[in-house]
């Protein structure tokens, strides 16, 4: 076991170190590459959600201006699939390849890509392909539709969990709900949009692409070309971020790297905003019906939580709402099941906090809901029903703070002065609500390399095949360099981004920095003993010492006789440039702990039914996710989170028509997201900062999902308290509340 990591550098409020780098525009996303002999594509997309493609009709889209070719399903290398798997990191949500077949089973699926000299010519020519479909007469756009037509859903498995016996439990409660909660299709709109740059040399294969893990996208792009991944180098130093939409690989990428291997020239394509309703992933619709029976002292004595959501036609996703459901609370007889059904849709994946952020507003309505029948603070409901333990892994918690969030988000938010009388708080025209949920996330963490060189000039250098989508991970990894050397975070290079650096962790789940900076910690100390052991060879400043008998501190190498000599003179005396260190880390380990994160959001809503105008105009947000590395860093997400979960809560939802199968909104005008105007006028993070040590040597447990958790629930619970009404199905619309 090595030494805790106390140095101040760690949970300091620190400024993005590549800070400077975006706001003067070196930073290089995707699309920003201009490669030597450069041509762009792009798409033609199906504008059927159902189908096939009986005839493409290119005699128009050829003549025109720059075109170099144009591919589709008759004229495309054959290529491989990749087999699945996020254990092998080849993981692809949309298994079906590009252009595989004539067959269309969503709108907005690829059908052609024009390759041209410039993206003006690409585009302007793909707008002239014609394609004529046989549209089949029933797509299925919609949840409500799919089950409307009694397609069957699909149960599954491996996410679902049952202990006691929750049905005649719940049959036999003092105190009963069973109600049902209706989630839209959520569309991840990072400012970004999805992009490829491809080139290739010699027969290997360079991607720039927008991605929040370079490493599975390298192992499923040499799945797919079959060549071994050191042929295949990811690039992607800087993202304008993703959501979960980037986490994964998407037909775009192949496809660029494909043509761009056809015609012999770098091929850049950017998926125009539209097509990432469609082609890049979007947060399943849900339906989710819960149950929940308490004893007349409000103690839970049942709870069921049963959902299905869509998924597409030719891949399974699962949205695991019953993730937290099944430990949040203490109940002995309990259940979650999760079951997809088909819609002509593309694939769904992973946005922010997936299953969570929409099982916590069904969960912790829910729990509001009977607060209310039981004539509780729904606040003192969860704390009666408390618990320490993870009773769905039958395991403690590693570290849990719940209680304080709840008690420091109260006081901080003032919640004991809450009349809990519906519509009983008023200011002015305004009717106040009140409202708060809990939030919950497991804690994950992955394998990991990483290596870290102390230089000669006193400059350090980390490298590691991780990403920094925006959170801050170039900053927290020199601050764990900074943390064992003392080398300040100024003079630590990082390098984060490519494929061909030391196997890292994808940028989703929360767990980059859980996993990245132990790796980052047991590489320097490496270069630490490389350094000791140049130091006591020949010549060395320490020569014949023993290495154990030196110390290293503040970029001084010391031994016991009080000789202090600056790490950089021991290395310029050898004519030395650096001393070099390289770490792998394991997973999370396994067995004795529920590794999870808490906390608590606190909501304040104002109504006014005389314009009515819903706004959310205070949040209090008490966070419980170990060590802070990063004050600053770590507030911001929180303080992303909540704006995203006020835009769950308000405003977000893809919308298809049931007649055609088509998206209605897939664009920035008409899918709504919360601009400046929506946002509260307060948000008060509290990041409570108890180190997990059991987790890993930093006790840091990671931040980015957390803060969505539970927020729709606390708004839509604030809603209730202001105007009396049970909004459950998101988002919620001013209509519902007239
Ligand atoms: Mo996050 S949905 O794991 O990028």
């Amino acid at each position: 076991m090595t030494d805790k990591i106390q140095a101040k550098i760690i949970g300091a409020s620190k400024p993005r170190i590549d800070g400077p780098q975006k706001l003067s525009g070196q930073a290089m996303y995707a699309a920003d590459y201009h490669l030597p002999n450069m041509a762009y594509a792009y798409g033609v997309f199906s504008t059927v959600a159902s189908g096939t493609i009986d005839d493409i009709d290119l005699s128009q889209a050829k003549q025109m201006s720059g075109v170099i070719d144009i591919f589709h399903h008759d004229h495309f290398p054959d290529l491989y699939r990749t087999p699945s798997s996020f254990a092998q990191e080849n993981k692809v949500d949309e298994t079906r390849l590009p252009f595989e077949d004539n067959r269309v089973y969503y709108p907005g699926q690829f059908v052609a890509l024009v390759v041209a000299d410039t993206f003006a010519n690409a585009r302007a020519a793909a707008y002239a392909v014609k394609v004529k479909y046989s549209a089949d007469a029933e797509p299925v756009a919609t949840l409500s539709q799919a089950l409307a037509r009694g397609d069957k859903p699909k149960t599954d498995d491996s996410s679902g969990h049952s202990r006691g016996n929750p049905d005649n439990a719940f049959d036999s409660s003092s105190n009963q709900i069973d109600v049902t909660y209706v989630t839209p299709m959520e569309t991840h709109n990072p400012m970004e949009m999805h992009a490829s740059t491809a080139s290739w040399e010699n027969g290997d294969l360079v991607l720039h692409e927008a991605s929040q893990g370079v490493i599975f996208a390298r192992n499923v792009m040499s799945k797919v070309f079959g060549l071994p991944p050191e042929r295949v180098e990811v690039r992607s130093p800087f993202i304008g971020s993703g959501f979960g939409s980037k986490l994964w690989i998407w037909p775009h990428a192949i496809a660029a790297a494909a043509a761009s291997r056809e015609i012999g020239r770098p091929v850049q394509l950017m998926v125009p905003r539209h097509a990432m309703f469609t082609t890049t992933g979007h947060r399943p619709p849900t339906r989710q019906q819960i149950r929940i029976g308490t004893d007349d002292n409000g103690k839970l004595t049942a709870l069921t939580h049963d959902t299905v959501n869509t998924t597409s036609m030719t891949d399974t996703y699962v949205e695991t709402t019953g993730s937290c459901t099944k430990s949040l609370y203490d109940c002995a007889n309990l259940r979650v099941s999760h079951a997809t059904i088909g819609a002509n849709h593309g694939t769904p994946t992973s946005m922010r906090a997936p299953g969570a952020a929409p099982g916590l507003f069904a969960l912790e309505s829910a729990m509001d809901e009977m607060a209310e029948k039981l004539n509780m603070d729904p606040l003192e409901f969860r704390k009666a029903n408390y618990t320490e333990r993870d009773q769905s892994m039958d395991l403690p918690f590693s570290s849990i703070h719940l209680m304080e969030a709840f008690d420091k988000g109260a006081e901080k938010f003032g919640w004991s002065k809450r009349n809990h009388e519906v519509g009983s708080m008023r200011d002015g025209d305004e009717v106040i609500g009140w409202g708060m949920a809990a939030c919950n996330w497991e804690a994950l963490k992955m394998n990991c390399d990483a290596r870290v060189s102390l230089r000669a000039d006193g400059t350090a250098f980390a490298s590691c095949a991780t990403q920094d989508i925006g959170t801050g991970t170039y900053t927290i990894v020199a601050q764990a360099v900074s943390s064992i050397t003392g080398i300040p975070i100024d003079r630590i290079e990082v390098e984060l981004g490519d494929s061909s650096y030391p196997s890292g962790p994808v940028s989703g789940g929360s767990w980059a920095t859980a996993t990245t900076l132990p790796a980052i910690a047991g590489a320097t100390r490496k270069a630490v003993e490389a350094l000791k052991s140049y130091a006591i060879g020949d010549g060395g400043a320490f020569a014949g010492a023993k290495a154990e008998d030196l110390s290293f501190d503040d970029g001084q190498l010391a031994d016991d006789n009080g000789k202090s000599v600056a790490y950089t003179d021991v290395l310029q005396e050898l004519k030395l440039a650096n001393a070099d260190g390289e770490a792998h880390t394991p997973g999370a380990p396994q067995g004795e702990y529920s590794f999870r994160s808490f906390g608590a959001h606190f909501v304040e809503v104002r109504w006014d039914a005389g314009i009515s105008r819903l706004r959310v105009s205070r949040v209090v947000s008490a966070i419980d996710v170990g060590q802070i590395i990063n004050e600053k860093t770590s507030a911001n997400q929180v303080e992303g989170a909540v704006a995203m979960g006020i835009g769950m809560a308000l405003f977000e939802a893809t919308d298809y028509d049931e007649r055609s199968g088509l998206p209605i909104n897939n664009n920035y005008a008409e899918y709504l997201v919360p601009v400046h105007a929506d946002q509260p006028d307060d948000v008060d993070v509290i990041l409570l900062d108890h180190p997990d040590y059991e987790f890993n040597e930093f006790g840091a447990r990671g931040i980015g999902e957390i803060g969505i958790t539970g927020m729709a629930a606390a708004v839509a619970n604030a809603v209730h308290h202001a105007t009396g009404k049970r909004v459950r199905e998101l988002p919620i619309r001013l209509e519902e509340l007239m």
